[in-house]
C-alpha cells in the first residue's frame, strides 16, 4: 500500500457488507491494527459482526469499512472505520462516517461514540471530545476485558443526534 494524496476524487459508494466482503474487511482492520492505529479483529469476529458494516469496494475489493454497534438503546459506536491507505483523502472515510450517522439516526439513536487515534478527523466531521469514563456501558461492556484497560491511549469522540424528523 502506497500513499497517494494526488489522486482524483471519484464517486464514493457506501454499502451494506456482504458475508463476501469479511475477508477484505478482517485485512483492512488487521494492516492498520498491525500499525498500532485500532484493534485487530479475527475473521470470526468479522463474520459475527457483519451486518454492522458498510464498505466502499473498488473493482469488488474493499478499500473502505466502518461498523456501526448499538450498545444500548440510545447509544451506538462507531468501530472499525478504516481506509486502505493508497485511497486516502478521497473522502471514504468520511462518506463511511456519514453512512453509520444516518443509520444511528434511522434506528432513533440519541448518541454515537468512537475511540480512535485521530480525533482531529471526527472533529472535522463535529464531533466532540469526551470523557470515556462518561460512556460507563462501554467502558463496562468491552474496555475492562482489553489489555489495555484502564491505560486506554484512545481518544472518546461523541456526537449528539437530533431526534429523527417524524415528517420524514
Ligand atoms: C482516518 C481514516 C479512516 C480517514 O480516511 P480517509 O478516507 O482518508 O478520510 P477522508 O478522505 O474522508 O478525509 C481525509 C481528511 O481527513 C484528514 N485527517 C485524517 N486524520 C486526521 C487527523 N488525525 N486530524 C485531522 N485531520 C485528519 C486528512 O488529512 C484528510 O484531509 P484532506 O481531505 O484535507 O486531505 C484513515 O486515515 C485510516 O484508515 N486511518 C487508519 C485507521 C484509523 O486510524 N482509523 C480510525 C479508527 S476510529
Amino acid at each position: 500500500m502506497t500513499t497517494d494524496t494526488a489522486r482524483p476524487s471519484t464517486e464514493v459508494r457506501v454499502e451494506r457488507a456482504t458475508t463476501r466482503d469479511g475477508e477484505g474487511i478482517a485485512q483492512l482492520i488487521n494492516y492498520w491494527a498491525a500499525q498500532g492505529q485500532m484493534l485487530p479483529r479475527t475473521l470470526g469476529e468479522t463474520y459475527e459482526n457483519l451486518r454492522d458494516f458498510f464498505v466502499v469496494r473498488e473493482n469488488g475489493r474493499v478499500v473502505g469499512c466502518a461498523a456501526l454497534h448499538i450498545t444500548w438503546a440510545d447509544l451506538a459506536e462507531l468501530k472499525s472505520l478504516a481506509v486502505e491507505e493508497s485511497e486516502h483523502s478521497r473522502g471514504i472515510g468520511a462518506a463511511l462516517v456519514r453512512a453509520c450517522v444516518a443509520e444511528g439516526r434511522a434506528l432513533g439513536l440519541s448518541r454515537l461514540f468512537a475511540l480512535t487515534y485521530r480525533p482531529g478527523f471526527f472533529e472535522r466531521l463535529d464531533w466532540q471530545q469526551a470523557d470515556v469514563m462518561n460512556l460507563p456501558r462501554k467502558v463496562w461492556n468491552e474496555c475492562y476485558r482489553c489489555p489495555k484497560f484502564p491505560g486506554c491511549d484512545e481518544i472518546a469522540m461523541v456526537l449528539d443526534l437530533e431526534p429523527a424528523d417524524a415528517t420524514s
